[in-house]
């Protein structure tokens, strides 16, 4: 009921934001309203749902109105790997993409989801935020895609669920069909493995998991849950294997529409959101782990270093440009 409400209010804005325009005074920063649409494939529960929506009425009250975001959760306006051409072409406004949907814009994207890139989430974060290591990389798809990056959000980190049997080694996936995100590092990770990668769109997992077309997929804590994936694989191996990044990207020509004191409320509200996140996400973690294992999951301990030391020799091979291996450099230099 709450996204209806709101899905009225943006109606009635949109059409106070048409009476200002027919009304003639179009260009007049002060009496535009623009609403964003922002695609999300999470669900209410999910921090980033709860994080975003407070962006949008910070971001409203900071810009007296004139900026609102309104988040559509639940993939409602498709599956994700749609969502960076939809905001290249301005269907959309703002979306939450996880980095394998950006490496077919710019293979760069690659080295955020490499086991051996971060060590905890805080670590992530800073890197995420600091300009002289990102910021060339956000800009990036600009020119071509007419797509900014604004910043980063952690998904955690992320471990295998099976639906027959606790994974405690690598080799307990040995011709396991595990889903993996469009991306050929989750490929090639799943490879080294010894399971069977199969891409599918985050949207499938459910459905793939409860037909067998998979054995297993690997994700974080929180979207296992808010997915209810426990229900069709209900093994849930602490594997840890990396720390997987969301980006949210943004429409080119609408930021640049805003103006320079709206740009600065915008990016004070993104900071202060992506802080916020971390925060709900650390706590949301123990929380998610307890109402999993409530609803019938097992959760194990495994031997997490036997995964990564199948990873770690692979992580070489999969940096293939030397501006991919530039930018791992730079991220593991600012991480000293
Ligand atoms: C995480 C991430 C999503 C992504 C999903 C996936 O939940 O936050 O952005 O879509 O993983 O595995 O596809």
């Amino acid at each position: 009921t709450k996204t209806r409400i709101t899905l009225l209010a943006t109606t009635a804005v949109a059409a106070l934001s048409l009476a200002a325009c027919s009304g003639g005074v179009s260009g007049d920063d002060s009496a535009t309203t623009h609403t964003m649409k922002l695609a999300l494939n999470q669900a209410q529960t999910h921090p980033s749902f709860i994080a975003l929506e407070k962006f949008g009425e910070d971001l409203k009250a900071a810009t007296d109105g004139r900026w609102d975001i309104q988040v559509y959760p639940d993939g409602q306006l498709g599956p994700q790997d749609e969502y960076v051409q939809q905001v290249s072409t301005g269907t959309v406004d703002l979306a939450i993409v996880s980095a394998p949907q950006l490496e077919n814009y710019n293979d760069d994207f690659v080295v955020f989801s490499l086991p051996t890139v971060f060590d905890s989430i805080d670590q992530q974060m800073d890197i995420f935020a600091n300009k002289d290591v990102v910021g060339d990389l956000y800009t990036s798809l600009e020119k071509d895609n007419n797509v900014t990056v604004v910043g980063g959000l952690t998904q955690g980190a992320r471990s295998i669920y099976l639906k027959d049997k606790i994974a405690q080694t690598p080799a307990d996936l040995k011709g396991k069909k595990i889903r993996v995100q469009p991306s050929e590092v989750f490929v090639k990770m799943m490879e080294a493995f010894g399971a069977s990668p199969t891409p599918m769109d985050f949207s499938e997992v459910y459905t793939g998991l409860q037909s067998g077309a998979i054995d297993g997929a690997e994700n974080n804590e929180i979207s296992y849950l808010s997915t209810k994936h426990y229900e069709v694989a209900p093994y849930f191996s602490f594997t840890r294997h990396l720390i997987g990044a969301d980006f949210l990207v943004i429409n080119t020509k609408t930021l640049n529409e805003m103006s320079d004191a709206d740009r600065g409320a915008f990016d004070d509200g993104w900071e202060s959101t992506w802080k916020n996140h971390t925060e709900i996400w650390k706590t949301d973690t123990d929380k998610a782990i307890a109402d999993a294992k409530a609803e019938g999951a097992t959760f194990a301990e495994v031997d997490n270093q036997a995964f990564l030391d199948v990873l770690t020799p692979v992580v070489p091979s999969l940096l293939k440009t030397d501006s991919q291996k530039a930018l791992y450099d730079s991220i593991k230099a600012a991480e000293q």
